[in-house]
């Protein structure tokens, strides 16, 4: 056995094979089973492109009709489910909520004990349609609303505008929200889906291994970056302080702004690329710049004094707000879609799995550390 200690966070290492994601971090380039992020995000839908990650490639007209209605019909939450979301406390977050519902899923699901590749995809499909649902439906009993009941003729992008706010959304929210579920659908070994991943090669259950990854995700190194982005911005906007003086105060406070930096990208986060463009148009079109422009600033003083990036969750941040979309719906959001990628990784983990049990340097006091009994201490 090797007896080398691996970087700090694991960086650089690899850690599995995985015919899912690839991605060149010098490069800025992401590819979902090797077809390039700006294609999919140009071209396709979040329904194609969660085919392409569960199924190894795109399909035909009639394997995505079948797909669809196959996602629709699993747009059905168990009546506790819905006395969960009604029973939380006022101060519960939807993360929060979202987590703990989809634990609760697992005891309603049919095939809850059945690990089997082909129940694996079912339980996915219910799950990606379930997720979208659990975080729609707990926006609207907080704020005292009706729940929408969902609608099978509708895309996943859709339908979730539509139980969210209650009104058909028109062609360009829908397009822009699915063009940011494609985005954010797959990431490689990202930690959600590593965690993810090491809870499914204990032969644990795809619900069990998702209630994992949903609770990686909700940091704020992780997806919780796209709500902390959006806080930022309010702040320098309330204070109606200079962004860029805002910005050099928390360098030298030693803070990290949210947004920027990544662990494999050198170079432009492809995902931004899109994301940005998506913010300037909604902005424009809404004659509303003020959040494109402020984070335009600080994206460029970040560039300039530290050489860092924007990634993903920088124009997420204001292309949600422009949608007219809750700050702390943000980081759900980013859930709903990563279960696409979340379900490929737990389905290819246990199409060929051995537990995942690496080990550690140990650096505590030298063996053997005398006992002392706890009379004598
Ligand atoms: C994404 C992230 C966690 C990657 O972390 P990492 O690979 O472990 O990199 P580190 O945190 O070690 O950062 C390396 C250096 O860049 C700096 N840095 C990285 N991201 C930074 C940021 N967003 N703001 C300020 N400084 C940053 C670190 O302070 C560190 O500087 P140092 O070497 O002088 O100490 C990190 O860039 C970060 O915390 N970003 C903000 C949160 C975020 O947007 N997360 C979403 C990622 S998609």
């Amino acid at each position: 056995m090797s007896t080398a200690v691996a970087p700090k966070g694991l960086e650089g290492i690899v850690a599995t094979n995985s015919s899912i994601c690839w991605i060149d971090g010098d490069a800025g380039v992401l590819s979902y089973r090797g077809i390039d992020i700006h294609e999919l995000a140009q071209r396709s839908t979040f329904e194609e492109t969660t085919y392409l990650l569960w199924f190894g490639k795109l399909p035909n007209q009639a394997e995505l009709a079948e797909f669809s209605k196959k996602l629709a019909e699993g747009r059905k939450l168990d009546p506790k489910i819905i006395e969960l979301l009604r029973s939380v406390p006022n101060s519960a977050t939807p993360m929060q909520v979202l987590r703990t519902a989809v634990s609760l899923l697992s005891i309603y699901d049919a095939d809850e004990a059945d690990n089997s590749h082909d129940a694996n995809v079912r339980k996915s499909y219910r799950l990606t349609s379930q997720i979208a649902m659990i975080v729609a439906i707990f926006d609207r009993i907080r704020k005292d609303k009706n729940i929408v009941e969902a609608d099978p003729s509708l895309s996943h992008a859709a339908n979730f505008l539509w139980m969210l706010n209650g009104e058909k959304p028109s062609a360009t929210a829908t397009r822009t929200f699915d063009i940011a579920l494609i985005l954010h659908a797959d990431h490689e070994l990202n930690a959600s889906t590593f965690a993810a991943r090491v809870i499914a090669a204990t032969l644990a259950d795809i619900h069990s291994a998702i209630t994992g990854a949903i609770g990686a995700l909700k940091g704020p190194l992780h997806g919780g970056a796209n709500e902390a982005t959006m806080r930022l911005l309010y702040a320098i906007d309330k204070e109606g302080a200079d962004p860029v003086e805002y910005v050099k105060q928390m360098f030298a406070e030693k803070k990290k702004i949210s947004g920027f930096g990544h662990r494999v990208y050198h170079t432009e986060d492809p995902r931004a690329t899109h994301l940005r463009r998506m913010s300037e148009e909604l902005s424009k079109a809404a004659g509303d710049t003020r959040w494109f422009d402020l984070s335009q600033r600080i994206e460029a003083f970040v560039k300039q004094e530290k050489k860092l990036n924007a990634n993903v969750d920088f124009y997420s941040a204001s292309t949600y707000t422009m949608l007219g979309i809750d700050i702390d719906l943000f980081t759900p959001i980013f859930a709903i879609s990563r279960i696409s990628g979340w379900a490929a990784h737990v389905i290819e983990q246990h199409d060929d799995n051995r537990l995942i049990r690496p080990r550690a340097e140990y650096v505590g006091p030298a063996y053997p550390a005398a006992y002392t009994p706890v009379s004598e201490r």
